[in-house]
């Protein structure tokens, strides 16, 4: 099974075939006008100009062809040649019916056999995660959710950044400040256990270093020489870079699990060090790469480019790598270990130029095959009231964790006010709020286009009216009541009847999951399943006012009620688990 729509266009594709036509002008859709019928398809007007006859004669044929069958139950032309269709309510009935026995609500393994990399999250060493961190986070986790869900097998990669000029920073302030540590004794051989730096203090003298950098051209010196030192492997340099890493990888990782997101693989920039010198010497060998200015370039412009685009730089002038150069790196890494038939890259839409140079060098050096899909994912910013990217009262960058326990903080207040989940203990409360905090968060960042910039508004994103998470997460936990106060009755679902009420329009939209995941798969636009997951609410809360499931009299009607409802539990618990959405199991 798959959805309703590309059942009927397989049907119709079939029709147009039986009259000598191409089976994709059987394409249909759900009707712009529900009031005239429930699909429609538009290929009678393309299908004329190929057969050069009226598209109302061609839409004739097509519906004598399909008229009589059984699935069908309404055939109309309207204007200059649409065919308006209906399905019968057995058909649909049928359907929901399938559904209920198939765990997958329909949706093709489109993915199989193939494999994807998900680039996602990026967050730097030693600096906070920000909230472009959290966009990356978010929407990387829905994609990777989306391609796993499809059949892909899917490996997600955080990509930390921990190998460029911050971390030269970093050591030449700390060699600035503790000259004396023996990280910076040329004899040292060994080095303590313990970290000398906390989290705490690298965020602080990160900050401090760069802008020491910023003023003086000696201090950006000192840290580009200590950048390359680490690079070519200073033991003591090596050791103390070695901390930055793990202190900020265990904040990361509190981060993430607060998140609900979850990474296959945590490499960084630094695991491809041992790449990048066979990779720069073939490319130099083959003449791929050239010099420029004591710097090695791979030329990527192209004549047809409309705006120019810069060329890779390799290798800079002192020898160091730079973003492009552990990039493409990382590329020949994915390659080797696990031959990816894509790799996306879920990063702020500002990278934009220089993926285009990655991907670019990348194919034209042959380091991936053109067969290999290279995607960049560009995302807009969050912005503050002001409409500038967000940042906290104080004008600093805005910290995730913080960011986080703002959500919930507010969603533990919207649920007093509002008498959600009072009743219930201490522990269970913490754990509501934490869903819905994390809920109007995520949906919030979803819910438009990924490319689109968006106002942070928590009071908005908390609210349980409109098109928010916590709508949602009312309307999920309200579904799984019903059927649980079902089942405390002694009610079983059964065969759903021939919807003609309310019932009917809930039916036909759970009938299009397939396409709506094919579709958001396909886009990579994680906002369509957010939009899905909205209508669906909506259709059900509709449907529940008009169709009084526990009061019915006929039993057979009730049954079938049940199971509607019980299969728009599962699509709706499935497209916010695609999302990364947690639901509770009561509010
Ligand atoms: N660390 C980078 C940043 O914060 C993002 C990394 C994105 N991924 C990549 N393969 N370059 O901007």
């Amino acid at each position: 099974m798959t959805s309703l729509t590309q059942h009927l266009s397989k049907r119709v594709g079939q029709a147009f075939e039986a009259n000598g036509l191409p089976a994709e002008l059987g394409a249909t859709r759900v009707s712009d006008r529900p009031d005239l019928a429930q699909f429609q398809c538009n290929g009678a007007m393309a299908a004329a100009k190929i057969a050069r006859r009226a598209p109302r004669d061609i839409a004739a044929d097509i519906v004598e062809a399909l008229s009589g069958e059984p699935d069908i139950a309404e055939l109309s032309i309207a204007g200059p040649g649409f065919i308006n269709l209906s399905l019968s309510g057995a058909f649909v009935a049928g359907w929901i019916d399938g559904a209920a026995g198939d765990d997958r609500l329909g949706v093709p393994l489109s993915g199989e056999g193939k494999t994807v990399v998900v680039d996602y999250g990026g967050p730097n060493v030693a600096k906070p995660m920000h909230v472009g961190h959290l966009r990356a986070s978010i929407i990387g986790e829905a994609i990777k959710r989306l391609f796993r869900f499809s059949g892909y097998r899917t490996i997600g990669d955080v990509h930390l950044g921990d190998w460029g000029l911050p971390m030269g920073m970093l050591i030449s302030e700390i060699e600035a400040l503790h000259p004396d540590l023996p990280y910076f004794d040329p004899a040292a051989t060994s080095f303590p256990e313990g970290s000398p730096v906390s989290l705490a203090d690298l965020e602080r003298l990160y900050p401090q270093a760069a802008a020491a950098c910023k003023q003086d051209p000696v201090r950006l010196t000192k840290a580009r020489e200590a950048t390359a030192a680490l690079q070519a492997g200073n033991p003591g340099y090596r050791a103390l870079w070695r901390h930055f890493i793990a202190v900020s990888v265990s904040a990361m990782k509190e981060d993430f699990s607060a998140l609900n997101v979850d990474f296959d693989l945590w490499k960084g920039e630094s695991d491809v060090d041992a790449l990048i010198a066979p990779m720069v010497g073939g490319l130099e060998a083959k003449g791929l790469a050239e010099e420029s200015e004591g710097a090695l370039i791979v030329p990527v412009a192209r004549e047809d480019d409309n705006k120019e685009v810069p060329p890779l730089i390799l290798q800079k002038s002192d020898g160091s790598a730079n973003y492009a150069t552990t990039d493409l790196a990382t590329i020949v890494d994915r390659m080797a270990a696990l031959a990816p038939d894509l790799m996306l890259y879920v990063v702020d839409q500002r990278q934009a130029l220089h993926f285009e140079q990655v991907f670019r060098a990348a194919w034209k050096t042959g380091l991936a095959p053109d067969s290999t899909g290279l995607e960049f994912i560009g995302f807009g910013t969050m912005n503050g009231p002001d409409g500038r990217p967000f940042k906290t009262r104080e004008g600093g960058v805005m910290r995730l964790g913080l960011l986080i326990g703002q959500a919930v903080d507010k969603a533990r207040e919207r649920l007093s006010q509002e008498g959600i989940g009072q009743e219930y203990g201490q522990e269970e409360r913490e754990e509501i709020a934490r869903k819905v905090g994390l809920a109007a968060l995520k949906f919030a960042d979803l819910q438009s286009h990924r490319l689109s910039n968006y106002v942070f508004d928590i009071d908005r994103f908390t609210s349980f009216e409109g098109k928010t998470g916590p709508y949602l997460l009312y309307a999920a936990v309200r579904i799984k009541s019903v059927l649980r106060r079902a089942g405390e009755q002694g009610l079983e679902e059964g065969p759903l009847l021939p919807p003609e009420g309310a019932d009917l329009p809930l039916a036909l939209l759970l009938g299009e999951f397939a396409t709506v995941a094919g579709n958001a798969l396909e886009r990579r636009a994680p906002n369509e399943l957010c939009d899905y997951a909205y209508q669906l609410c909506q259709s059900f809360s509709r449907f529940y006012s008009d169709c009084h499931i526990l009061g019915e009299t006929d039993p057979a009607r009730q049954a079938g009620w049940l199971r509607l409802a019980g299969v728009t539990l599962r699509t709706l618990e499935t497209v916010l688990d695609l999302l990364g959405i947690e639901v509770p199991a009561r509010m």
